[in-house]
């Protein structure tokens, strides 16, 4: 029987591509933070939606295990506000990943408390032993937390001496903030924490990664953290990073379809170097090509199409949860020559005279941008600017209102 001929491309959050294009800067940087013994600098990556943050963080924690470095986290859920008592539980979580099999049972007078395991002789550092040093510790949460990774670190380097720190890296953590109305500072904490007991020597890293507005948070939240990261901001892939994100995986299954000069320098151009973009439309050209194949003349990409997949499968969502003011909004910043790199209040309030819709004002616009910001379409730097957070979002726009104006 003849094998079916598998379509090698993953346009997907965080779904592996079938070849990692490019990053091989930031994989040797990402390295480097390894090579500390004592931690100076942790790890930031950011860049806009679908650049390839979340795919380039699973690579890192192959080089973080292949180092022998421990690594976990997960992703910041967005839904759920994090009060300095919900980040302690979640770090303890974590941090029980790779602790729970560590045996702890010669640790004298404390170990009384502790649920033994079955067979009644080994206490770990699962989960439910960690909550319970916890508990017992003394001073404030931060003081406690402080506790439970010192004490963590001492059993790791017992049991595994050859581990050299531990990675606690989270996803989507921009969506980690402080709140100043609930007084709940859950950043601030996190960032004392890991200060704090990396000047102690305890080699446990922090990797954020998500979206560029991280950045001016942290900043925002504690000066020093500036000092605190190196940051990594991924950027669209080079044509030559391109050309291999597209021919490469075609190549390495051995997949009897092609693409031609024409189609590789189209897809380049259309996807403009972002990688999910590549992912799609590769992806949806060689279903094309797989089902007109036997049709000997040479095929073309049908771009229009595959761009209006795309406009309902990444962009449509985003669109419909804003309202039709903010829809406005972004249609006249979609109108600034600079709208691809960034873009300022006033900026945007000049514009929007021009076209015949009620204009906008500065501190409308302002109260606007941050709801946007929120929603993850646009984001403000360090300098007070703003961006798109989504890349190419001017062009689905335009595509959107072509008949406005
Ligand atoms: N270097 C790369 N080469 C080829 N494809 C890539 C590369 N990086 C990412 N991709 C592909 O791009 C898509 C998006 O990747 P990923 O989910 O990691 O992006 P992201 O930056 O985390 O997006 P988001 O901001 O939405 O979380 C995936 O389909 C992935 O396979
Ligand atoms: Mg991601």
């Amino acid at each position: 029987m003849e094998t079916p001929i598998l379509n090698p491309y993953r346009p997907g959050a965080g779904h592996a591509p079938p070849y990692l294009a490019g990053r091989e800067q930031e994989i040797e940087n990402f390295a480097k933070l390894l090579d500390q013994r004592i931690i100076i600098k942790n790890c930031i990556v950011t860049g806009l939606r679908g650049v390839g943050k979340t795919v380039l963080l699973d690579e890192f924690k192959t080089v973080a295990i292949r180092e022998e470095w421990l690594w976990t986290g997960n992703e910041i859920s967005e839904s759920v506000a994090l009060t300095e008592g919900r980040l302690c539980t979640r770090i303890m979580a974590d941090l029980s990943m790779v602790t729970s099999g560590l045996s702890i049972k010669k640790i004298k007078e404390e170990a009384i408390g502790f649920t033994p395991n079955e067979t009644g002789t080994d206490i770990f550092l699962n989960h439910k032993n960690i909550e319970f040093l916890f508990q017992d510790a003394p001073g404030l949460e931060s003081d406690k937390l402080k506790y439970i990774l010192e004490y963590a670190w001492q059993q790791i380097k017992q049991n595994m001496p050859q581990i050299k720190g531990l990675i606690f890296a989270y996803d989507e953590a921009q969506s980690l903030s402080d709140y100043e109305k609930n007084k709940t500072y859950a950043l601030t904490m996190l960032l004392d924490v890991f200060q704090s007991i990396q000047r102690k020597g305890i080699p446990f890293m922090l990797l954020l990664c998500g979206l560029p507005t991280l950045q001016a948070k942290l900043i925002e939240s504690r000066t020093y953290s500036e000092r605190m990261f190196t940051v990594l901001l991924l950027h669209k892939l080079s044509d030559k990073d391109s050309r291999l994100a597209i021919t490469k995986p075609i190549e390495q299954e051995n997949c009897p379809i092609r693409f031609n000069e024409i189609s590789i320098n189209l897809i380049i151009k259309t996807s403009g170097g972002y990688p999910y973009f590549i992912q799609f439309i590769c992806k949806e050209t060689f279903d094309v090509f797989l089902q007109q194949h036997s049709i000997s003349k040479e095929l073309g990409v049908p771009i229009d199409s595959i761009m209006l997949k795309l406009d309902d499968e990444f962009f449509a969502g985003r669109w419909a949860i804003i309202t039709d003011r903010q829809r406005e909004l972004l249609w006249v910043i979609a109108h600034l020559e600079n709208c691809e790199e960034e873009f300022t209040v006033q900026e945007i309030v000049s514009e929007s005279k021009k076209y015949q819709i009620t204009a906008f004002g500065g501190s409308q616009v302002n109260q606007m941008l941050s709801s946007l910001t929120a929603n993850g379409l646009i984001f403000k730097n360090r300098f007070g600017k703003y961006s798109f957070a989504v890349p190419q979002l001017n062009e689905f726009i335009l595509r959107q209102n072509t008949n406005r104006q």
